[in-house]
């Protein structure tokens, strides 16, 4: 056959990436509002995070990102902060925060916590004093434009729905709000505004934070002179990359993360893969990682976020693809699947009925094997489904809300208004953590603030730490072959077969390792030929029992089974063997 012993393996014909501790993490998400509540107020709170470092600790995790724990009145969850330097009432005090701190540290984990510089609350008071006059000290901070042609200043629209601008009686101006009408811009051409978030990133950086992920970085910089729109433009495009985004990134940089060891990652809304090297090359010096939509709206119409469109899987692979060949190796990706603005990875990307665990366990694989920093959502560990909203009212999400809202006033279809949302909301993503069966799914002794998913009582923590079947023991395995196997951080990656309607296959090249991962995204026993020259050897990873018998070029993959094999190196024509 010619196998070479796996150490024999030769692959490295780039120069190896730095280095660093972000890049070997494995990010594990947490939405705090629906992790686990302590004091019965049927909200998740930082004691029930604290409560759960054991768990955390288990699943192998270098990293856990809150989203927003700062005061807030909570219109977005959090998105809407009234004070960036003290904890949400419902979530606890400072001193929680500081216990939940060093209980992580004691156990090897970073917090990165989540900065919201685009826009405050309209609670904050930075804005009450900025909309008392036109004169004050903090009118600036916000974007106030007079009436055009008496109305809005421009064809801006929120991206929850209706305009972008609100009236505001005091005196007579609009604001501008990107997201929610409690949601007012921030001015970041003001450097007063600019210094006011420095501080506050210092402020918990001091603290031993590793690092912010940051919300909807490339709106930061608006377009002088604020220009419509062009009609049916995507709004995220419209209002990303504003002329002066790079300088105030590298000045963030300069003047704060450059200072720490800390990691800074932003969400790349708007963004293509071309916009991508300017905020990560590292050379660069402005953050360490984007993330990006573009496998993650694939299955929704560009004109209309709530509205389904077929994909196929090609298209899916051509992102990753297209995005590691895009950030090469001067910068650094990001790998996800979901989070708590998407509906669930397992109802999107897999199936979520006859082959839940199958596929559950399928985009873990792929999620902790591809090329970049995994960031996992709490529950996708379980294999956690969309839920089922019966009616408008169970939805909590603004952006669900405000878009009802829009639909009632023009006369819309509300049946269909709710079917669409029980695809698409971002709901899904936020029902609560279920601990075990119990009624409550052990998240709360009281009214969950939003609707558990009606499945906990069969998808649950509990049920699955005793069963070394489940998706969770599944997803433990790939965290401790992510660790074993060095390639699977550094690494080059390679789609061996990107038409290939059913089969995700790639490989991971270096670090004296080469390792295959064949995931078949297909309901049905798919065949798989590796290209010419590759063969298998060991098997590594997987999610059904071993395989019978096979050609090692030749695999047959069961629904939605994922395997990750050592790749056999065979003598290229006219060697020699070795002994
Ligand atoms: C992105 C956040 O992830 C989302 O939850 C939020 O609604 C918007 N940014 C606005 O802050
Ligand atoms: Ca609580």
């Amino acid at each position: 056959m010619g196998l070479l012993p796996p150490q024999a393996v030769a692959s490295e014909s780039k120069p190896a990436p730095r280095r660093a501790w972000w890049k070997e993490a494995v990010v594990y998400q947490v939405y705090p509002r629906s992790f686990k509540d302590t004091n019965g107020d049927g909200i998740g709170d930082l004691r029930g995070i604290l409560s759960k470092l054991d768990y955390l600790e288990s699943l192998g995790v270098d990293v856990l990102w809150l989203c927003p724990i700062f005061k807030s009145p909570n219109a977005d969850n959090g998105y809407d902060i009234s004070d960036y330097r003290d904890v949400m009432t419902e979530f606890g005090r400072m001193e929680d925060f500081d216990e939940l701190l060093a209980g992580l540290e004691a156990r090897g984990i970073r917090v990165l916590l989540d900065l919201v510089p685009n826009h405050s609350s309209d609670e904050h008071p930075w804005f009450v004093e900025s909309r008392q006059s036109k004169q004050g000290p903090y009118r600036d901070y916000y974007f106030w434009r007079p009436p055009r042609e008496g109305r809005e200043p421009n064809n801006w629209r929120s991206l929850f729905a209706g305009p972008a601008w609100e009236l505001d009686p005091a005196t007579g101006e609009y604001y501008l709000h990107l997201f929610a009408k409690k949601q007012p811009d921030l001015n970041w051409d003001n450097p007063r505004v600019r210094r006011e978030i420095y501080d506050v990133m210092r402020f918990w950086l001091d603290k031993g934070i590793g690092g912010w992920r940051i919300d909807v970085v490339p709106f930061l910089s608006k377009r002088p002179g604020l220009p419509d729109c062009p009609p049916g433009a995507d709004l995220g495009r419209c209002y990303a990359n504003g002329p002066r985004l790079h300088d105030y990134l590298q000045e963030m940089n300069r003047e704060v993360l450059s200072r720490y060891d800390a990691v800074a990652v932003g969400e790349g809304i708007g963004l293509t893969s071309e916009d991508g090297p300017a905020f990560v090359d590292e050379g660069r010096r402005e953050l360490d990682m984007i993330y990006h939509f573009d496998h993650l709206t694939l299955d929704r119409e560009p004109s209309d976020f709530s509205t389904m469109r077929p994909f196929s899987l090609p298209e899916f692979k051509a992102v990753f693809s297209r995005w590691d060949r895009a950030l090469g190796e001067a910068g650094w990706g990001s790998v996800l699947l979901g989070n708590h603005d998407f509906p669930r990875m397992v109802s999107r990307f897999g199936n979520d009925s006859r082959f839940r665990v199958e596929s559950a366990k399928l985009l873990a694989t792929l999620l902790l094997t591809m090329r970049g920093t995994p960031y996992v959502y709490q529950g996708d560990e379980l294999g956690m489904t969309n839920s089922v909203f019966e009616s408008v009212e169970e939805f909590d999400d603004i952006s669900t809300r405000t878009a009802y809202a829009e639909r009632l006033a023009r006369g819309g279809d509300v049946a269909e208004f709710l079917r669409k949302q029980n695809r698409t909301s971002r709901d899904h993503a936020r029902t609560p953590f279920p601990w075990d069966d119990s009624e409550n799914a052990g998240f709360t002794t009281g009214r969950p603030w939003l609707k558990l998913n009606p499945n906990h009582r069969e998808i649950n923590a509990r049920a699955q730490q005793a069963d070394p079947d489940s998706p969770l023991a599944h997803f433990r395995r790939a965290v401790r072959l992510r660790r074993q196997h060095r390639v699977l951080v550094y690494g080059s990656y390679e789609d061996l077969a990107p038409q290939h309607p059913a089969v995700f296959a790639y490989s991971r090249r270096g670090e004296g390792d080469a390792l295959l991962v064949t995931l078949n995204f297909a309901s049905v026993v798919t065949r798989f030929e590796l290209p010419a020259g590759l063969a298998t050897a060991e098997l590594l990873l997987g999610n059904y029992p071993p395989p019978g018998p096979e050609p090692p070029e030749r695999l047959r993959l069961r629904p939605y089974e994922a395997r990750v094999y050592r790749l056999a190196n065979r003598r290229p024509p006219g060697a020699r063997p070795t002994r």
